[in-house]
């Protein structure tokens, strides 16, 4: 043995002797040794083995297929997402560490988790929204959820909303003479103003407010939410950023500490103003069935039934007093009755300022922009309002005239079907489900996401799925597709609690818009860069060019 041998033994053996007396190396082969023992009973579990009957990806050690979703970008993770459909087929299962996840696209497997009265609770994902939403409608479960759901839904009657129509109009009106101040024959990004007047909107009809905050407060509240959102996208999947412990010291969390104190500052302006000001003689909406009523609820007979569609056909002997959503929360505050705390309230507003507002400017920012692409779409939409207000373009819309307006509800729903503002919806099921795509069962206890945006473009549901055509939605060709392949608003006891509001909204703002501008685009779909962040929205902008329409 030479010198330089010998050198090389010792301090091999002195490496060994320093690591096996060393108690953080101890500690650490401790660990790892346990972690390997932990995977190795995981992966012989029958939830792991029924998840792994279910096609996916193939999985690494311990962490399953975390390297695939590490540190891309919201816009990455859509586009691999349907790349792994395109090769795994309509139904995926993943595993994230311990967490055992299936992606759904087939409308059969859709009918069955989202008709179910068992699978109602919602992913843990969810819980990021928490510090936000804390117990509100959208993230809630059990009685909790049960009684709000049930307390919520009527503050959403045809009546009411009906009542919302001329501050619909007033708004809409507002946002076309801005645009068309700052914006003709420039080509802008249409998002942040629909995002700011669709707060706007909600805080005037939902909200009561009768005077709103500075128009500036309230594109600062939008941003903030864009921000949380951002921020909560992170937080579901970034591995780091999940535990509390690691992401209480990190600069996201300094973040989203300084947005939600923007967001709740408003929330609080809102709900202090409406106790002061709310009168429950004046301020209330008197429901009198009429014709208009029974016809608007008559068409939503064409599609999926909720509890919103049974609340509207209720007959209520007489005319009845109703309340919007906030006055509705107030008058409960004060019931002995009922259980509804302050804190209800404030995570109740917190909800609908949020669902109410990403959903829709993300919604008329995508048809304001395929309007301008599509031309001949854009040219039947205005040949509609004409046929309408046949007296006068110009003229404020009314109820009866949104009725009147089928083709750009065909275009609503063709736009919300390509991009729907919630590309995915998740469930955590708490028993084995049997599926119908194939003989695969979802063990109890893992993360179910239905995925909306893959469903809507199923070539077996839709002709030519990845072509914008409004007449996809024809009443003879909806009727032959499966139920559940057309789900934006989700469905079942758990859908879209303001699917008829949104719906009416749209069609007043995008009438009112669309009889002003005529709209163009300088890109077309191919160069649309998806971003899926919570609400999908498009990361290179929704950028449009209005000229005048001569009437
Ligand atoms: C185009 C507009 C909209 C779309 C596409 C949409 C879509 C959805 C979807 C898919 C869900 C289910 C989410 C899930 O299970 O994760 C949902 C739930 C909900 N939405 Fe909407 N939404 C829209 C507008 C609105 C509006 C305007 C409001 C209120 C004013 C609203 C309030 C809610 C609430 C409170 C829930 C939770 C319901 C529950 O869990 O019981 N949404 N929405």
């Amino acid at each position: 043995m030479d010198y330089t041998n010998a050198t090389a033994e010792q301090h091999i053996t002195g490496a060994k002797s320093y690591i096996l007396s060393s108690p953080f190396y101890i500690s650490l082969i401790g660990a790892l040794l346990a972690l390997a023992l932990y995977d190795i009973w995981f992966r012989n579990t029958d939830a792991y083995k029924k998840l792994k009957s279910i096609p996916g990806p193939p999985v690494l050690p311990l962490i399953g297929h975390a390297h695939l979703v590490l540190g891309i970008t919201p816009t990455e993770m859509v586009l691999k997402a349907i790349e792994y459909f395109n090769y795994y087929g309509e139904t995926i299962s993943g595993c994230f560490f311990n967490l055992m996840v299936v992606f759904l696209t087939n409308p059969a497997d859709f009918e069955i988790i989202l008709n179910s009265s068992v699978h109602l609770e919602k992913s843990n994902e969810y819980r990021f929204f928490q510090p936000w939403f804390g117990d509100g409608l959208l993230i809630s479960k059990g009685d909790h959820w049960r009684l709000h759901r049930k307390m919520i839904a009527p503050t959403f009657h045809q009546s009411i909303l009906k009542s919302f129509v001329p501050t619909f109009v007033q708004h809409s009106k507002k946002i076309a003479n801005r645009l068309e101040a700052k914006y003709l024959g420039r080509e802008f990004d249409v998002h942040e103003h629909m995002s700011q007047t669709t707060v706007e909107i909600l805080l005037s009809t939902a909200m009561g407010m009768k005077q709103l905050p500075a128009g500036k407060e309230c594109a600062r509240y939008a941003e903030a939410v864009l921000e949380m959102c951002d921020i909560i996208q992170k937080r579901q999947v970034k591995a780091h950023y999940r535990f509390d412990f690691v992401y209480q010291w990190t600069q996201l969390r300094k973040r989203c500490d300084k947005m939600m104190s923007i967001i709740l500052a408003l929330t609080r302006r809102v709900i202090t103003e409406r106790r002061e000001l709310f009168n429950v003689e004046t301020d209330g909406v008197l429901d009198q069935q009429d014709g208009l009523n029974a016809r608007a609820s008559g068409r939503e007979k064409e599609g999926l039934r909720d509890d919103l569609d049974e609340i509207d056909e209720e007959s209520d002997v007489g005319a009845k007093r109703r309340l919007a959503f906030l006055d509705a929360m107030v008058e409960m505050t004060k019931n002995p009755d009922i259980a509804w705390t302050e804190k209800d309230v404030m995570d109740e507003v917190n909800t609908i300022m949020f669902e109410g507002h990403d959903t829709t400017s993300a919604g008329s920012s995508f048809v304001l922009s395929l309007l301008g692409i599509h031309k001949d779409v854009q040219a039947r939409v205005y040949e509609e309002q004409k046929q309408i207000f046949a007296d006068d373009l110009t003229r404020d819309c009314t109820f009866a005239d949104t009725l009147e307006m089928q083709y750009l509800e065909r275009v609503i729903k063709e736009t919300l079907r390509l991009y729907p503002p919630v590309p995915v919806i998740g469930r955590k099921v708490n028993e084995d489900v049997r599926l119908a795509s194939g003989p695969y069962t979802i063990p109890k206890g893992t993360t179910v996401v239905l995925a909306n945006y893959a469903v809507h473009r199923r070539p077996d549901c839709y002709e030519n799925p990845e072509k914008f055509d409004p007449d996809n939605f024809l009443p003879e060709k909806v009727s032959k597709r499966h139920y559940y392949s057309y789900v934006p608003f989700s469905a079942g006891p758990r859908s879209c609690v303001g699917r008829k509001y949104a719906m009416l909204m749209l069609k007043v703002l995008l009438s009112t818009l669309v009889r002003q501008f005529e709209i163009h685009s300088n890109v077309d779909e191919t160069q649309f860069v998806l971003q899926g962040d919570i609400i999908l929205k498009l990361a290179n902008g929704f950028k449009i060019v209005l000229t005048r329409r001569e009437v």
